[in-house]
């Protein structure tokens, strides 16, 4: 993302409320220090892991962004239509905010709300988006998007959808994607909307292929989540001690990724020391994948219905559009 593009700022508001910090890291380490060690997904981005997730994202292996990319496209008129002219269109996890642009045009949005953990992309992103699109009031929010969203009550007034594309709901424990669900629910009310991207259940050769990209990108990205822990933590994690692996565990329909540790060792970590045995997991993240019936079902337990739903015809990728049952 280009840092030298001119700013139209005036229609930019940018608000921090990243998450405080040390009680993330008593968090942090009591997952490091779990039966099966655990880091909160949430921590892979900060702006060299946007860029390396925005590079996964043009990988010939990962076909979700390209196909999501693709039924948007196809669709817009009818998805504009769905979501309303003139909505406040709220984006969770907005990334590059590169896929909002497929709408915008037809959407006419009141306001463009996108909300994202990684602050300086975040804010790259949202001047980029603003010198592209002058007309649009854009109020970006640095937050994690399973805490309060208080950031709600400085926005206009009207219809609120919310967009969360990319599956990135898949990267939530079911239990957690519900109660992110019933958010959504509360904050949309009688008249609003979500429009959501899910990635499907398929076979485990094309899963297994996206999450292990030829060109190692993948690998990066989970590693880079060590140069992070050292950083955020006071951690003295030794990259080249572990190694990425990512499977498709079909029972539980998700892509597991984990680091490896390849030697035992004890690693300091924010005044704990951290024992790995060899070949002991540190679990990453989940990257769970629905069928229209199951993801259906988790609609319903959160108190919302799918009103349209678009796919590919391969079956690749959904969208949904999701209203108050
Ligand atoms: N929506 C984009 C990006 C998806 S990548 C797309 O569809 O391509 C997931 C995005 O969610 C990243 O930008 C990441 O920084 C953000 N993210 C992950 N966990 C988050 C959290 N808990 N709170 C806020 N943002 C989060
Ligand atoms: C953001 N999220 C939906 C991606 C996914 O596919 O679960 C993150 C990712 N992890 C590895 N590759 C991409």
């Amino acid at each position: 993302m280009s840092q030298q593009a001119s700013r139209n700022s005036d229609r930019v508001v940018f608000k921090n409320e990243h998450p405080d910090l040390s009680h993330s890291r008593e968090e942090i380490l009591a997952g490091l220090q779990a039966p099966q060690k655990t880091v909160n997904p949430k921590w892979f981005y900060d702006e060299y892991g946007s860029q390396l997730f925005d590079q996964i994202t043009r990988l010939p292996e990962y076909y979700p962004t390209r196909t999501e990319v693709a039924i948007l496209t196809e669709n817009r008129d009818q998805i504009s239509a769905r979501c309303g002219h003139g909505c406040v269109f709220i984006e969770p996890g907005s990334g590059s905010s590169e896929k909002v642009r497929i709408l915008l045009d037809a959407l006419q949005p009141s306001a463009y709300v996108p909300v994202d953990i990684s602050a300086e992309f975040l804010q790259a992103a949202a001047f980029e988006l603003s010198d592209e699109y002058p007309w649009l009031d854009i109020y970006a929010v640095c937050a994690d998007f399973n805490q309060g969203w208080s950031f709600l009550d400085a926005l206009p007034a009207g219809k609120r959808v919310v967009f969360y594309p990319g599956s990135t709901i898949g990267n939530l424990e079911p239990d957690l994607a519900t109660e992110f669900l019933t958010r959504v629910r509360d904050m949309i009310g009688e008249s609003g909307g979500a429009l959501i991207g899910v990635d499907t259940h398929k076979s485990s050769d094309r899963l297994n292929a996206a999450y292990n990209d030829s060109q190692g990108v993948t690998a990066a990205f989970n590693l880079n989540l060590l140069r992070r822990l050292n950083e955020l933590m006071g951690a003295e994690f030794d990259e080249d001690s572990f190694r990425h692996y990512a499977f498709y565990n079909v029972e539980a329909r998700r892509i597991e990724m984990h680091l490896v540790s390849e030697r035992q060792q004890s690693v300091r970590c924010n005044g704990a020391t951290v024992e790995f045995s060899l070949g002991e997991t540190l679990h990453t993240e989940s990257s769970y994948k629905y069928t229209p019936q199951s993801f259906t079902a988790l609609a319903e337990a959160a108190g919302l219905k799918l009103t349209q739903s678009w796919m590919d015809s391969d079956e690749l990728f959904s969208v949904h559009y999701l209203e108050r049952a």
